[in-house]
């Protein structure tokens, strides 16, 4: 499940990729880091996914929507917890000409249950998105809970496309080595890949 590590990257080369005329906006430690944004633009230029589902909005809406853009193709539905960051991100995707290529979907956190375990994740009310072909998790924090993006596999799993991939941030830690053993354990269909960059990414992929 070893990869190498990725190249270098920096978010000044991603800019310069995907020929954004201004700096992202970046928020240390809370943006993903720009060598996750480089692996899933690099995917998403390559397999030019139609429908696309991230768990947390900000830096990576940008990226993903700017793809779409490129690709003329695709659409971004990106769930986030938070009001304040709703609007912000609403703010950023006008600011940069994204706005039509990504919906900002205001999804509280609230309990949910499944099998014997409580967690705190997204509510889907009102998410009725289908045939999803790319899922990148970076959300909710990790600090919350135990395990706090397992849902994400096991609450979407019917809205999947047969053939789809899952983009898991932050998996260099101990919390998410252990969601992925859980969600091939669940789902062994998947296959998995781990890249060893600045705070691990697992890429899931089925089909
Ligand atoms: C890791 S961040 C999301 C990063 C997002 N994918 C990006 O690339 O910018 C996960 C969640 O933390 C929250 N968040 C973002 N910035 C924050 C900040 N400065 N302070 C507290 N929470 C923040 C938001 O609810 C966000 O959805």
């Amino acid at each position: 499940m070893k990869n190498n590590p990725s190249s270098e990257s920096s978010y000044q080369n991603l800019e310069k990729a995907l020929g954004f005329e201004k700096a992202l906006p970046v928020t240390k430690d809370w943006s993903a880091a720009a060598d996750f944004l480089t692996i899933i633009s690099d995917y998403c230029r390559q397999n030019k996914p139609k429908t696309i589902v991230e768990c947390s909005s900000g830096t990576s809406s940008l990226v993903l929507s700017r793809c779409c853009q490129l690709n003329q193709h695709g659409h971004v539905y990106s769930l986030e917890n938070g009001q304040q960051f709703v609007d912000q991100t609403q703010q950023q995707l006008g600011d940069f000409s994204l706005s039509s290529f990504c919906e900002v979907v205001h999804a509280p956190l609230q309990n949910i249950q499944i099998g014997d375990e409580n967690f705190q994740w997204y509510e889907l009310y009102n998410f009725p998105v289908s045939k999803i072909d790319l899922l990148v998790i970076d959300g909710p924090p990790g600090f919350i809970q135990e395990h706090s993006r397992y849902p994400a596999l096991p609450l979407l799993y019917d809205q999947l496309a047969d053939e789809c991939a899952v983009f898991l941030d932050d998996a260099a830690r101990d919390d998410e080595q252990e969601i992925v053993v859980r969600w091939l354990t669940a789902y062994p269909e998947f296959r998995a890949e781990y890249i060893e960059n600045e705070r691990g990414c697992f890429i899931l992929k089925r089909g």
